[in-house]
């Protein structure tokens, strides 16, 4: 699908379907819409009861007076309401339903002026684009051919605009495009079977941006060899219960003048199935998402080439399944971290915390960054607590803090503050290690799972993204179709691109 930018008044786009938006309470026909189609429309939305409520969306025929087809007038709620996440919903509710209805191949969107107001021109349209991009997108690689000819994808979307705003408006769809393709890749990677996305598939796809990237990203890979001598015991306790070797994957990107290092770190399990401590088959069955993680992280080095942000940029994936055999991890079992912190493992299924502690210690060491973010489908808890569309946010700066939070504004990703309740502490100490990975207690799983984190973050000012929840949709969304989400893409894209230092 393409989006191009034009200047033909809206009346003459040569499309199925041109769409609007309309606030609550407000009138907001195009003026540029010819005046015998204003009663008409008008007429529609008091039979229909059409008030540009948010999910309203009413289809009026254009009557052969214009040249598009079928118009499509979407409620967006009250204008003072409307977010990047409630605007691309909007939008991503309308390319739904017109795909459902008219099986468009082009359509035509015209964005609202107040919210190239409200957003900035430039990030107004973008969000638009996003939205029309991720809702679009279907996993369709294992469909026969006769059920993807059912499905009749856009190929064109139009932007009418007026000649001052087309500038911005390609800015838009430039930057659209670039975020898209990227959390696309995600939800790729998340939606393949666990069979393809092996850690040394994982590898070799971070060797492919290395090599496409023209030098931007150079990449590199440990094998078990490496990673035992670099003493990360923690990690190959996890994957020495599987077949499939594991892989320590580091990528980086350096485009900053001075230090403004950023390590992302990405939950990289590419199956879990609880090890030992076996999960039951209900909860098995979507845990190939459990290297979304790592999908993001190597989605975001994937278009740092193009998006040219001046950072300083080191991604870690420690990659293996976790599986049971007779080599297993045993409930019991002590593990030594990077670090030298010593781990009691009771339970094989809070397996991430053990593969991140000794990639959080060993990038606080050997890289030195100014800040580690790291982003995993860590805990059940947090799905409880903050359940399927947010993510938890832990961290031990505050500067840090409110700069993702201004990126998931700006990306419409949500996130929620939680706490690294010092108390706490004493519930994931062992008696006989330094630490167990798992907890004295039931409650508050999602916060201890972050405070053991803690104890391998040295003194970086670190961020913890739990997306166990928001990684992977059990139900189609408008944005979203069931699988993969493509979660933290963008938000992480947009933190570079505006990184400052904190
Ligand atoms: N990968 C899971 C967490 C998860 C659960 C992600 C559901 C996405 C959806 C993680 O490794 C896990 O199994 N965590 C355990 C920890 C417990 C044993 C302390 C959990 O949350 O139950
Ligand atoms: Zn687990
Ligand atoms: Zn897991």
């Amino acid at each position: 699908m393409k989006c191009v930018v034009k200047t033909t008044p809206i009346a003459k786009v040569d499309v199925d379907a041109l769409l609007w938006f309309h606030a609550e309470e407000e009138d907001a026909i195009p003026a540029d819409l010819p005046a015998e189609l204003h009663p008409h429309i008008r007429e529609s939305m008091i039979r229909e009861q059409f008030e540009g409520k948010e999910g309203q969306i009413l289809t009026v025929s254009s009557r052969g007076s214009i040249a598009a087809y079928k118009l499509l007038i979407v409620g967006t709620g009250k204008r003072k309401d409307v977010d990047v996440f409630r605007l691309q919903k909007a939008v991503a509710t309308a390319v739904y339903t017109v795909q459902t209805q008219i099986k468009p191949a082009r359509i035509a969107i015209v964005i609202p002026p107040y919210w190239t107001g409200q957003f900035d021109g430039v990030n107004a349209v973008a969000a638009v684009v996003e939205a029309v991009h991720l809702a679009s997108y279907r996993f369709l690689r294992y469909k026969s051919e006769e059920e993807r000819k059912k499905l009749r994808m856009l190929e064109e979307v139009i932007l009418p605009v007026s000649a001052a705003r087309v500038e911005g408006t390609e800015k838009g769809i430039a930057l659209a495009e670039i975020f898209s393709r990227a959390t696309i890749m995600a939800r790729d990677l998340v939606n393949e079977p666990s069979e393809v996305t092996t850690p040394t598939h994982l590898a070799s796809v971070a060797q492919d941006i290395g090599k496409s990237s023209k030098g931007a990203v150079s990449v590199k890979i440990s094998d078990k060899s490496e990673i035992e001598k670099m003493k990360m015991g923690a990690f190959l306790g996890v994957a020495r219960g599987s077949d499939e070797p594991p892989k320590l994957i580091r990528l980086e990107y350096n485009r900053a003048k001075r230090g403004k290092t950023v390590v992302l770190i990405g939950k990289g399990i590419t199956f879990d199935t609880g090890g030992l401590s076996l999960k039951s088959a209900d909860h098995m069955e979507t845990m190939k998402l459990d290297m979304a993680g790592a999908a993001a992280v190597l989605a975001v080095f994937s278009v740092l080439p193009i998006l040219r942000p001046e950072v300083h940029v080191i991604g870690y994936i420690a990659s293996c399944e976790n599986m049971p055999s007779g080599k297993a991890l045993k409930p019991g079992d002590i593990l030594r971290a990077y670090n030298g912190k010593t781990i009691e493992v009771l339970n094989t299924d809070a397996e991430g915390r053990l593969t991140l502690a000794d990639v959080l210690s060993y990038a606080a060491d050997n890289d030195k960054p100014q800040v580690m973010i790291d982003l995993a489908t860590l805990t059940g808890a947090c799905m409880v607590a903050l359940g399927n569309d947010i993510a938890g946010l832990w961290s031990t700066s505050d500067t840090l803090l409110s700069s993702l939070e201004k990126s998931a504004v700006a990306t419409g990703e949500k996130i929620w503050r939680m706490p690294l309740e010092n108390e706490y502490m004493e519930l994931v100490k062992s008696h006989i290690a330094d630490l167990k990975n798992t907890q004295t207690g039931r409650y508050g799983g999602a916060v201890t799972a972050a405070l053991f984190l803690s104890e391998f973050t040295g003194t970086i000012p670190w961020a913890h993204l739990d997306i166990a929840g928001p990684s992977y949709n059990e139900k189609s969304s408008p944005l979203v179709p069931k699988g993969g989400t493509g979660f933290g893409v963008r938000l992480l894209l947009h933190f570079l691109s505006t990184y400052r230092s904190v």
